[in-house]
């Protein structure tokens, strides 16, 4: 029988997850489609019994339903409890629904397919302490990352990050970070600066940005963010957030399908997307 998948969010008719997994799908010649589902925060509950009830195969989550979506599933991944965020629906053999994420794990897919993996025992910055952050401190955690500076406006957040990481993790603030920049290999931007709404557009300054240092960004609309175009004038080397979308969406694909779609089948038509 055919499987069908979705994307549930508020609003939705922006995102592009349905045409990256339709394209894998299409691709991998699976017998399977890929819906959007507009879901008021209201109807959350209701929208998740519904899904169950029609036997969805699995759905993503994202914004504004990625932490209370949460108590409507049936199990969650440890991981994933962890972050306290779900962006990812799996339909077990028994019928029962668990959640995951592959925010955090995907940001790191992304970083290491562009910069290699040789950089695990290097220093990072995570700029933010958002839901987004929190994922990816917990990714490169579980992979191996061991040295991790949380810059934020609200330093508690920071703090609140590194104290469940329980590694040596500091928390500091903005403009501390951007005081002592250049002891930093990795640079990662996770707040909202530089999407096209915003109106922010640079966290922190990038003066004592070090030219070997590798400076990422997850927004990736616009994908040269304010803040990528400055590091990349500094001589950095750039990580645009597209990789990062692609590989959560990838990594969700794998764990309902059995099988790592190519990243490189989805990219030009994303970017051709995002114009
Ligand atoms: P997400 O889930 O996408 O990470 P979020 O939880 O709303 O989003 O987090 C947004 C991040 O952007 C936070 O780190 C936030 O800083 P605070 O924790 O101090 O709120 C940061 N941010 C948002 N607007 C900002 C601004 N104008 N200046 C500096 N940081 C900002």
């Amino acid at each position: 029988m055919k499987k069908w998948y979705a994307v549930i969010g508020n609003p939705i008719e922006h995102s592009m997850s349905p045409l990256m997994h339709s394209t894998w799908i299409e691709k991998e010649g699976k017998n399977a489609s890929y819906i959007p589902v507009h879901v008021l925060p209201e109807n959350l509950e209701a929208a998740v019994t519904s899904l169950k009830l029609l036997g969805c195969s699995g759905w993503n989550v994202t914004i504004p339903h990625k932490e209370s979506i949460i108590p409507f599933l049936d199990e969650i991944d440890d991981t994933a409890a962890q972050m306290g965020a779900v962006n990812t629906v799996v339909r077990m053999q028994d019928g029962r629904y668990k959640g995951y994420n592959t925010d955090g794990l995907g940001f790191v897919r992304s970083l290491e397919e562009a910069v290699g993996i040789d950089h695990r025992h290097k220093s990072v910055l995570l700029i933010g302490a958002g839901g987004a952050a929190r994922g990816i401190a917990f990714a490169l955690k579980q992979t191996g990352y061991r040295q991790i500076n949380i810059a934020n406006r609200t330093i508690s957040k920071a703090q609140a990050i590194c104290d469940d990481l329980d590694i040596e993790a500091k928390a500091l603030t903005l403009e501390r970070a951007s005081e002592d920049l250049d002891r930093y290999d990795i640079i990662i931007q996770t707040t909202a600066a530089g999407l096209n709404k915003s109106e922010f557009s640079m966290p922190i300054g990038l003066k004592r940005l070090s030219k070997t240092a590798i400076v990422a960004d997850i927004v990736y609309n616009p994908m040269m963010t304010p803040f990528l175009k400055e590091a990349k004038r500094s001589g950095a080397t750039i990580v645009t957030g597209l990789g990062m979308f692609i590989h959560q969406g990838a990594l969700s694909y794998s764990y309902w399908m059995g099988s790592y779609p190519n990243a490189k089948d989805v990219e030009e038509l994303l970017l051709r997307q995002i114009g």
